[in-house]
């Protein structure tokens, strides 16, 4: 009987969903460092994809009694992940309303797992929208690691939407990433207990 550990699953939120946005860009640039360092399958749930409503269900989620699909499916997919990379820009000197609202309609599916940040942005580089989420992350219970990576995006995607990175951008994302991995089998094995 084989004793192979199943990989931690490693859920990317992409978390903007404008039209022309520059997220995509950037977390595919992350996907793609995730996958070449091979420590986790690796899931992509794309805000402009999932198409969220605003939160429109009528009890509170940390009751699990959810009545619409798309939370169920949402639910679903957060359940399953072991840790979770937020790809984020900055508004307004915070966090984006999408992500928020993806945020809010779960509680327990986050908790006791690891959060890192992949934040971009002008010249601070999203980083002001990471110092607002994680108090928000941390009230739900995850842990946001220390380690994270921030994009001055008009220094890393050129105008075509390529991204152009660089070996200290890189060495932050496998920080992001072997911290995630160290953390990850550790934090499925205090949920098991539970
Ligand atoms: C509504 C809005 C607010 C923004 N506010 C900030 C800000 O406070 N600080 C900053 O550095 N960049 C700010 N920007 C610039 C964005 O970080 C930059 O345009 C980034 O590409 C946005 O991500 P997106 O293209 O994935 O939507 C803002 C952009 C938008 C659209």
């Amino acid at each position: 009987m084989s004793t192979t550990q199943p990989r931690p699953r490693l859920e990317v939120i992409v978390a903007s969903t404008r039209p022309g946005r520059v997220g995509r860009v950037v977390a595919d640039w992350f996907i793609a460092e995730a996958g070449q360092h091979n420590g986790f399958d690796v899931h992509v749930s794309d805000l402009a994809e999932l198409n969220l409503p605003l939160l429109d269900e009528p009890n509170h989620p940390a009751l699990r009694n959810y009545t619409k699909q798309h939370t169920k499916d949402w639910s679903a997919t957060i359940d399953a992940a072991d840790a979770v990379v937020f790809v984020m820009p900055e508004y307004n000197h915070s966090f984006s309303a999408p992500l928020k609202n993806a945020i809010d309609y779960l509680v327990h599916e986050w908790r006791d797992k690891p959060a890192a940040f992949v934040s971009y942005g002008g010249l601070s580089a999203g980083t002001r929208a990471v110092i607002a989420l994680r108090p928000v992350v941390s009230m739900l219970g995850m842990m946001a690691i220390n380690a994270q990576v921030a994009v001055p995006s008009r220094v890393h995607v050129t105008a075509e939407k390529t991204f152009v990175s660089d070996p200290a951008l890189d060495a932050s994302a496998k920080a992001v990433l072997d911290e995630l991995a160290r953390l990850a089998p550790a934090f499925k094995a205090l949920r098991a207990a539970k």
